[in-house]
């Protein structure tokens, strides 16, 4: 298995799998690239009603999630060395720095909240690390636990058509993604710019590597820390009249 093996621990299988069969991952499971798993945390409610949720000690809006059967299902799928990750705005914010960490594990448990949130003891007794997909608040863990899902997969080696291309996404070596163009060279009389239909290879890296300094000072400059720009990083910056990247601080 050239990826990690995925557990996603939800109460709402329905909402996940369809997506999980679609498009890129449901292809990266068929060629058994890695393995996708979705487990019912409602399953491994042990009494009468099959509850997985209570109102919180201390009151509260919200009801939340039962230690019981979440460390159940979470225990039902748990192989030496996983990684638990509970979903939650709580947590770490997921990066391609972080996601290319989570590739490289051997399993990943993803544990989806819905409700106001999981009983502290289940984090505590899975060792699971909180993840944040960002800092806004979605109704549950579902779609973030795709997210990552996602984003991990395209990761994995042979998921991709070209073997190259996550190396070239935005993100990796620290700047957003220059902009890309087919054909037609003229749409709407607005130009395919020059610079890339010349076939001087070097140019088009210059330009390129420009527009991606471009586009990362005027939208993200706070990826632009000291150490992501180079001699000639500073100069395509200067030319372009960012002149406030000349010099590391
Ligand atoms: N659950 C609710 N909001 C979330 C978020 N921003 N990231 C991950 N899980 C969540």
């Amino acid at each position: 298995m050239a990826g990690p093996r995925v557990d996603i621990l939800t109460l709402f299988p329905d909402l996940v799998e369809p997506f999980l069969k679609g498009s890129l991952l449901g292809q990266a499971v068929r060629k058994e690239l890695l393995e996708i798993h979705v487990t019912d945390i409602r399953a491994f409610a042990s009494d009468r009603h099959r509850t997985v949720d209570d109102t919180p000690y201390g009151g509260g809006d919200g009801m939340v999630l039962r230690c019981e059967p979440t460390v159940a299902a979470v225990e039902s799928v748990h192989t030496p060395g996983a990684r638990v990750l509970a979903l939650s705005p709580r947590g770490r914010v997921l990066d391609q720095a972080l996601v290319g960490e989570l590739a490289a594990e051997t399993q990943l448990i993803l544990l989806c909240g819905r409700y106001a949130g999981f009983d502290e003891r289940i984090l505590q007794e899975t060792g699971a690390d909180e993840l944040s997909i960002g800092d806004y608040v979605l109704s549950g863990g579902e779609t973030a636990a795709l997210v990552v899902t996602e984003a991990v997969t395209r990761l994995v080696p042979g998921v991709l058509g070209n073997p190259i291309s996550p190396l070239e996404d935005s993100f990796v070596g620290g700047l957003l993604e220059h902009p890309l163009y087919t054909r037609p060279s003229v749409f709407r009389g607005r130009e395919v710019p020059e610079v890339l239909r010349s076939g001087n290879h070097a140019e088009v890296e210059r330009y390129r590597r420009q527009e991606s300094l471009r586009l990362t000072a005027e939208r993200r400059p706070d990826l632009l820390e000291p150490g992501v720009l180079g001699e000639e990083d500073r100069r395509l910056l200067q030319e372009l009249g960012h002149g406030k990247y000349s010099r590391d601080s």
